[in-house]
C-alpha cells in the first residue's frame, strides 16, 4: 500500500535526544554522525527548542523522528500531522487511542505531503500504565489484548507502523506481517544501568524479536563516549 516507503532502512538505531534545550541537544548531536543513527525529538525537546530543533537536526544530514503522540480531534491531529511533514521528519506519531477516524485523518494529511512523506506511527499503550491502572481509566482487557486490538487498528487505517516494547514485538510482527514497522523503545546494553525502565531487552533480543527501528535514550546520551556506545549496538543487530 505504501510501496513508496521502505518500511525498513538503516540506520536502524534512533537516539532519544532527550536534552531541555536546543544548545544541549545540539551539542550532543554534533558528537553523533548522521550515517550511523537517527534521532528522536520528543516533548522535552520541542516544547523548549520548538521547531527550528527539527530544522537545525536535518541541517547536520540528521533523519528526525517527532516523538509528539498526537491526540486529538481528527482535525486537530491531521493539521498538526501537516505541520510535521511540512518540517520535513522522517516519522511521526499519533496516540492510537484517538480511534480510527483520527488515525485516517492523520494518515491523509501525511499523504498530501509533499516530496517523500514520513513514515506514520502508532503508540498504542504506554509502557507506563500497568493491568491495574488500565482498568482505572476504563480499558478492561490486559495490556496485551488492548495493544493487539490498537495495533491492528492503526494497521486497519493505513499507519505504517506502531511503537511497542520488545515484549510485544513477536506477537505484533506474527498477527501483523513482516512490513508493519516496529519500533522498539527500552534498549539497554548487557549490564547497563536500567534507570527508569520496567521491561528492558538488548538490541539484539529487540530485532530477534522483529523489531525494525530500536530508540535508544540513556546508554547512548550519557555515555563518556557516544559513539562506542552507538558502534556497539550497531555491531549487535548486524550494522558495520
Ligand atoms: O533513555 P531511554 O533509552 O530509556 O529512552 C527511551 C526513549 O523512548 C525516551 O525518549 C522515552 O520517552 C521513549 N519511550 C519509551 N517507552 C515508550 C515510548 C517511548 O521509553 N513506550
Amino acid at each position: 500500500m505504501h510501496n513508496e516507503i521502505a518500511p525498513v532502512s538503516a540506520p536502524r538505531i534512533i537516539v532519544a535526544l532527550d536534552f531541555p534545550s536546543q544548545v544541549d541537544a545540539l551539542d550532543f548531536a554534533d558528537r553523533l554522525v548522521p550515517t550511523q543513527c537517527r534521532v528522536k525529538v520528543g516533548l522535552e525537546l520541542f516544547t523548549a527548542a520548538g521547531p527550528q530543533i527539527v530544522e537545525a537536526l536535518r541541517q547536520r544530514g540528521f533523519e528526525v523522528f517527532l516523538d509528539l503522540k498526537f491526540h486529538d480531534i481528527p482535525n486537530t491531529v491531521a493539521q498538526a500531522c501537516r505541520s510535521a511533514a511540512d518540517l520535513g521528519v522522517w516519522m511521526l506519531n499519533v496516540h492510537t487511542l484517538g480511534g480510527p477516524r483520527m488515525l485516517s485523518a492523520a494518515r491523509e494529511a501525511i499523504a498530501a505531503a509533499h516530496g517523500t512523506r514520513p513514515l506514520l506511527t502508532g503508540v498504542t499503550i504506554l509502557t507506563s500504565h500497568d493491568d491495574a491502572e488500565l482498568v482505572d481509566i476504563g480499558l478492561a482487557e490486559d495490556a496485551a489484548h488492548n495493544v493487539t486490538r490498537l495495533a491492528s487498528q492503526a494497521q486497519a487505517t493505513g499507519l505504517d507502523g506502531v511503537v511497542c516494547s520488545a515484549n510485544e514485538a513477536a506477537m505484533l510482527r506474527d498477527s501483523l506481517g513482516p512490513e508493519f514497522v516496529l519500533v522498539t523503545p527500552g534498549i539497554r546494553p548487557q549490564g547497563a544501568a536500567v534507570g527508569d525502565q520496567r521491561r528492558v531487552t538488548t538490541a539484539g533480543a529487540a530485532v530477534a524479536a522483529g523489531a525494525h527501528y530500536l530508540v535508544v535514550g540513556r546508554p547512548i546520551t550519557q555515555a563518556d563516549e557516544p559513539m562506542t556506545a552507538l558502534a556497539a549496538l550497531r555491531a549487535e543487530i548486524g550494522e558495520d
